[in-house]
């Protein structure tokens, strides 16, 4: 069923190994992916169900900071789970590899021991889901929205799947979610597909695949989103408004309470480009959403100046946090551009 999925890993892990004995002389290593991880396959590294996955919808294969902090964070809280980064660039076309660019937070990612990257081949992935009809009879380059849309339905399906826990590339995990069947509230009776988590099979997502399809609309964003995902959990739950710092619950599904990933609310998002007089402890909190929709990649983590995202990298993602550093000095010494400034 994931052949293609196989068959593309094995390409393009005979692609880079030729690359790999020239390319870890020089210090900026394009998958440098420890000689284990070559043998592991997607279904080995999935199918016990607690995956901690991402996913880049676009072919972009350079992960902003932000991108690299949000993986290389889960990585460090779920220490003993995978962290599975799917990138739809590593689908198998050759073409489309970087040939010369930095890949700082590539190389980074790839080196941590259980960081995964995978090629994200939707036709197969929607395979057997209510969501493969769907997929087979539109055309992407003609849907509006599609880098999200797409996202949004390869999330559902990924987790339906296999089980685990979905997490946007602008979350920074700062301790484990004890929730295993889980949505994460954005306000009260207000659902984010931002961060979620299933067993596997769980009917959850299934109604959610099977309203997607109904009601699809890519012209209204968020439609197969958030707003899908508060459409079936109002019909399994009877929501009511959140009450001090305590999550609901109802048959068996936690609806996590907003503190727990927005404890900085969207409208507020600057507050983590800037300065502190204390630091937050973010007690109640799982993880941070950075709203980086709001944010269009416009402003970044500035090394030495002490606002509340640096004082994040420093802490849960060092190794992006040095990489930004890095990057700080060779932009500083004019030693060209380095890739990494994008937001997603
Ligand atoms: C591979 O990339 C090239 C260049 O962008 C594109 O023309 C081609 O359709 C792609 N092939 C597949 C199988 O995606
Ligand atoms: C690749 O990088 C080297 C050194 O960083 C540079 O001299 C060369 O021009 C680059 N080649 C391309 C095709 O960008
Ligand atoms: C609870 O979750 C399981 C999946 O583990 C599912 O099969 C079952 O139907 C769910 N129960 C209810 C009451 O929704
Ligand atoms: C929701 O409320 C209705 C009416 O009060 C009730 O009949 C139903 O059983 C409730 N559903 C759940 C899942 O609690
Ligand atoms: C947060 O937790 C730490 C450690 O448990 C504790 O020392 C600190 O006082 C707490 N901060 C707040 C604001 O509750």
């Amino acid at each position: 069923m994931l052949k293609e999925f196989q068959i593309s890993l094995v390409i393009i892990l005979m692609f880079a190994g030729g690359f790999l004995y020239e390319l870890t002389l020089k210090r900026s290593c394009f998958f440098c992916i420890p000689a284990f991880k070559s043998l592991v396959k997607l279904e080995d590294v999935l199918s016990h169900g607690r995956s901690i996955v991402f996913l880049e919808t676009s072919d972009r294969l350079e992960p902003p900071p932000l991108v690299s902090c949000a993986v290389e964070s889960a990585s460090r809280i779920y220490r003993d789970r995978p962290v599975v980064f799917f990138l739809k660039g590593l689908n198998g076309n050759l073409t489309h590899l970087p040939s010369n660019s930095t890949n700082a937070a590539f190389s980074l990612l790839s080196g941590i021991r259980n960081v995964f990257l995978f090629p994200l081949d939707m036709r197969t992935l929607f395979q057997e889901t209510p969501l493969f009809s769907w997929y087979s009879q539109i055309n992407p380059r003609t849907q509006k929205n599609w880098l999200y849309v797409s996202s949004d339905a390869s999330r559902l399906a990924i987790i339906w799947k296999f089980g685990g826990i979905y997490m946007d590339t602008d979350v920074i995990s700062i301790r484990p979610i004890p929730a295993e069947n889980f949505l994460a509230g954005q306000s009260s009776r207000l659902s984010s597909n931002g961060v979620f988590g299933f067993v596997r099979h769980h009917p959850f997502l299934w109604q959610c695949m099977e309203n997607f399809v109904e009601r699809y609309n890519s012209a209204i964003w968020g439609h197969q989103g958030p707003a899908l995902v508060t459409r079936v959990l109002r019909r399994w739950c009877n929501l009511t408004d959140f009450q001090d710092v305590v999550d609901l619950r109802c048959r068996n599904l936690s609806f996590l309470h907003p503190r727990r990933f927005y404890p900085i609310s969207y409208p507020r998002w600057r507050r983590y480009y800037e300065v502190w007089a204390q630091q937050p402890a973010f007690n109640d909190s799982y993880a941070l959403h950075l709203w980086n929709y709001m944010n269009k990649g416009k402003k970044e983590v500035a090394p030495g100046s002490n606002t509340l995202v640096e004082n994040l990298y420093r802490k849960h993602c060092p190794g992006t946090y040095e990489n930004v550093i890095r990057g700080r000095e060779e932009r500083d010494e004019g030693r060209g551009p380095v890739g990494t400034k994008n937001g997603s």
